[in-house]
């Protein structure tokens, strides 16, 4: 695949180095320069920048072609997973009616249900709703895939279709999530809303390539990950006796699947057209390993908010350095990567590592957890600087 590297310049960053080194992503070439806090006096707005060497437009213009043969396919397999509207449920499906006489006894019923979650789920479940509050950022990343991009804003290929009515299912996500935490009293909601603020402004750094290969890679991992995040929140508050809060992250888990069965039901047919490319990205991608899509997270506080809720969701279960291996594994046996035949050299070598990636991941993370150090406590201005052991 060729590639075409481009440099981006060196941008003021908003964002200390002690946080953008804390990013999973391997931070070899972060650019840092200090002068964005002289004397600790930080500018009122500095602009984000990119955390890597950028590598864009790698897919070659000629594999564009495989994109627009599908439209039919597209139809046929993928704008068939979107739910019709009509028959979508609403946020206001789970949430008190403002406009019935009973608001105010069931918003007190909320609040007192809520009385039976920890801080530390607390934690968990509003990094996960500010996760999906910065969705317009990821309808940016899908738009920046060559051949697939939606390239008016109104474009009718059935991929810019597809990408608007994902974003209209996943805006209900955020929406559900934030205005159950404001109801419950339990969070400090500015703090939320400014880290919100933050992580929009910022960005990702997913390191897709504006290449719908390493781009629809990228999304079937984390539709994945968000179903089993939103899977174990719902757990969790079954566990707590919060049976309307489970329902509320189960049905979003649900629609997370559905998500994802869209996305590797795409990577799926790339498989069968082109193998070789399809199993180098995969391989491309797990080496520069998938970055979570909050993981430039920052609430003007903390310089590693995003490694602090991580260690909090690891230490509850709920997304934990097991899940990221297991993802894979689903991955590679979904798309049945070992059964590939007639590769290239490279390709072959590509299917042995991804292949052979899972355990690995496992056996570095469990000399990882061997080696950690002692726990700590740590505060979250969205819990108003309670400290949560990490
Ligand atoms: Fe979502
Ligand atoms: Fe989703």
């Amino acid at each position: 695949m060729a590639l075409r590297v481009s440099f981006v310049p060196h941008r003021i960053p908003a964002f200390p180095a002690s946080q953008l080194r804390s990013h999973r992503v391997s931070m070899a070439s972060t650019l840092h320069s200090p002068s964005a806090e002289v004397g600790n006096v930080r500018k009122p707005f500095s602009p984000p920048r990119e955390v890597h060497v950028q590598v864009t437009h790698s897919m070659p213009p000629e594999k564009q072609e495989i994109f627009n043969s599908l439209h039919d396919w597209a139809e046929e397999n993928i704008l068939v997973l979107l739910k019709d509207v009509e028959k979508c449920w609403q946020p206001s499906d789970f949430l008190p009616n403002p406009s019935s006489p009973g608001f105010h006894d069931q918003v007190k019923e909320l609040r007192e249900r809520s009385m039976e979650l920890p801080e530390d789920y607390f934690v968990v479940l509003v990094g996960d709703m500010i996760t999906e509050e910065a969705l317009p950022t990821y309808q940016t990343m899908i738009n920046t895939l060559d051949a697939v991009r939606d390239e008016t804003g109104a474009s009718l290929t059935p991929w810019a279709i597809w990408t608007r009515a994902w974003t209209a299912e996943e805006n209900r996500h955020g929406d559900l999530l934030n205005k159950y935490l404001y109801l419950s009293g339990r969070v400090d909601m500015k703090q939320i809303e400014k880290t919100i603020q933050y992580l929009i402004g910022s960005g990702m750094d997913p390191r897709t390539e504006n290449n719908p290969y390493l781009g629809f890679i990228y999304t079937s991992f984390q539709e994945r990950a968000t179903f089993i995040s939103h899977g174990n929140t719902a757990r969790l508050a079954k566990d707590h006796g919060d049976y309307k809060l489970a329902q509320i992250c189960g049905t979003i888990a649900a629609d997370e699947k559905r998500h994802e069965t869209a996305y590797t039901k795409i990577v799926e047919k790339l498989f069968e057209i082109d193998p070789d490319d399809t199993v180098l990205s995969l391989a491309d991608m797990m080496r520069k390993k998938i970055s979570m899509p909050a993981h430039l997270m920052y609430d003007g506080k903390d310089d590693n908010l995003f490694e602090h809720f991580s260690a909090v969701a690891q230490r509850l279960g709920v997304y934990t350095a097991k899940d990221y291996a297991d993802i894979l594994e689903f991955l590679v046996a979904r798309w049945e990567v070992e059964k590939l035949t007639g590769l290239s050299s490279e390709g072959r070598k590509a299917q042995d590592y991804v292949c052979g990636l899972p355990p690995r991941i496992r056996r570095l993370e469990e000399r990882a957890q061997a080696r950690a150090k002692k726990r700590s406590a740590i505060p979250f201005s969205w819990i108003y600087g309670g400290k949560i052991m990490i």
